[in-house]
């Protein structure tokens, strides 16, 4: 995959996106990401890239002649959807980043200040996305979390994709809890169905453990997802489980 990111920030990229996983698949050519420098398309010698707001207000707003000829730029080299990073798009999940991760080539434009003129909304961007309903100062950071996202699901960029597909939402559910040596750490064991070496008694436990979690921390999950029998029965146990300890 091929990602193009459009930002006033390209440095705040190369730390983050080199790092751990996403640095190995970039060095095993499973992804290639740019960082372009919007400011570099300006037309002045001081090089705006903003301007204050028609009909005022406070804040300053991105101009369209700069970040058009960015975008014009890029697309020429990469032929992906246009994702513009914004608080009113709709709310970036796991179920987007897998759909994403289908892409052979996206950009994403980062916007900064008040944000960019709505027209290049209208005319060059094809999707918008929030990563929540809280408001950050640009687009670098949800630029990131979403390409993080996207990266790990490419095949191959996880040593072992089973974990993808294991995590948390992948299956609808939140994922069961993880337990490392030693097996006893002050006073606390692991459980021990997990020193068994019984993998079909292992594969249940975390399935209701699994389910626990989500019922838990998450019932508005379970709501939407259909359950087999097996699930549907490890949840009444799960529900006896709780009943018993309230006794
Ligand atoms: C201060 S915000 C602008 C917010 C804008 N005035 C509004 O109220 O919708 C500056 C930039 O940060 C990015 N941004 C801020 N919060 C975001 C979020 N929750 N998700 C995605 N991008 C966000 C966007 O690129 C936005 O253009």
């Amino acid at each position: 995959m091929r990602i193009d990111i459009l930002t006033l920030f390209p440095e705040m990229f190369s730390e983050v996106l080199s790092s751990s996983i996403l640095g190995r698949a970039q060095a095993n050519n499973l992804l290639t990401i740019h960082a372009w420098n919007i400011r570099d398309f300006a037309f002045d010698k001081h090089r705006t890239v903003d301007d204050i707001p028609y009909g005022g207000g406070a804040g300053m707003v991105l101009k369209p002649d700069v970040v058009v000829a960015c975008i014009e730029h890029v697309k020429a080299i990469n032929s992906g959807k246009v994702i513009y990073m914004t608080p009113q798009g709709s709310v970036f999940d796991q179920t987007k980043a897998q759909s994403l991760a289908q892409e052979a080539n996206l950009i994403f434009l980062c916007g900064h200040y008040e944000g960019i003129d709505h027209r290049i909304r209208e005319g060059w961007v094809d999707e918008e996305i929030s990563i929540g309903d809280y408001v950050l100062t640009g687009g670098e950071l949800p630029a990131m979390v979403v390409i993080d996202a996207i990266a790990r699901l490419i095949p191959g960029v996880l040593g072992d994709q089973a974990s993808a597909r294991e995590d948390s939402f992948a299956n609808g559910l939140l994922e069961y809890p993880h337990y490392t040596r030693p097996s006893q750490f002050r006073g606390r064991m692991v459980p021990e169905v997990l020193l068994s070496g019984n993998h079909e008694l292992i594969r249940k436990w975390r399935l209701k453990e699994a389910l626990r979690m989500t019922l838990v921390r998450r019932p508005d999950l379970l709501k939407k997802r259909q359950l087999n029998d097996e699930e549907r029965q490890l949840l009444q146990q799960v529900l006896a489980d709780d009943c018993n300890e309230r006794r």
